[in-house]
């Protein structure tokens, strides 16, 4: 397998406020589909920080919902390590929309758990660029939040 076509890749994994309810079959997915969780942090978000997070969508008509819907309750992050990570979770977790996910694609994330275009379940970052942001928004590599922050490599 040549190294250009199949790169270790780091992406962030979002679990949204309304699917906070099936973290267990989300995180089984997660593995299922041969990804390893390697950073994990349960969060509320405020306004500022979900507008920080989801700052490319500034300007968006979706984009207050989008925020009211992510402010709504805990969601839970995490980093997602395999080959490609950054398309295949994305894979993974399937269309917007979760109703073009089940007829699409459905065994996705999405198709099984979304309820709607804004109630979608999960996030998966769309580029290297957004995926370096996104993990270190969540889990940043210096200054104070660092210690709140675990991963599997400080226990072996
Ligand atoms: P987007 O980045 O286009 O989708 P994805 O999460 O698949 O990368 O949009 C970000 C989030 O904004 C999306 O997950 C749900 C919400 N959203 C809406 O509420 N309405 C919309 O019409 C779109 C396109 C997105
Ligand atoms: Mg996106």
């Amino acid at each position: 397998r040549s190294k250009l076509s199949s790169q270790k890749e780091k992406t962030l994994g979002l679990i949204k406020p309304d699917a906070m309810n099936k973290i267990g079959q989300i995180l089984d997915h997660v593995y299922r589909n041969g990804f390893m969780i390697t950073k994990l942090k349960m969060c509320k978000l405020d306004r500022n920080e979900a507008f920080e997070m989801y700052q490319e969508h500034r300007g968006k008509p979706f984009l207050n919902d989008l925020l009211e819907y992510v402010t709504s309750g805990p969601v839970l992050a995490f980093e997602v390590v395999g080959q490609n990570a950054i398309t295949n979770w994305r894979k993974t977790i399937g269309p917007t929309d979760p109703a073009t996910a089940r007829s699409e694609a459905p065994n996705s994330i999405r198709a099984q758990y979304g309820t709607d275009k804004t109630r979608n379940a999960c996030h998966g970052s769309d580029s290297l660029t957004s995926a370096a942001r996104e993990l270190e928004f969540f889990f940043p590599s210096t200054g104070p939040k660092r210690r709140n922050t675990a991963q599997l490599s400080d226990c072996t």
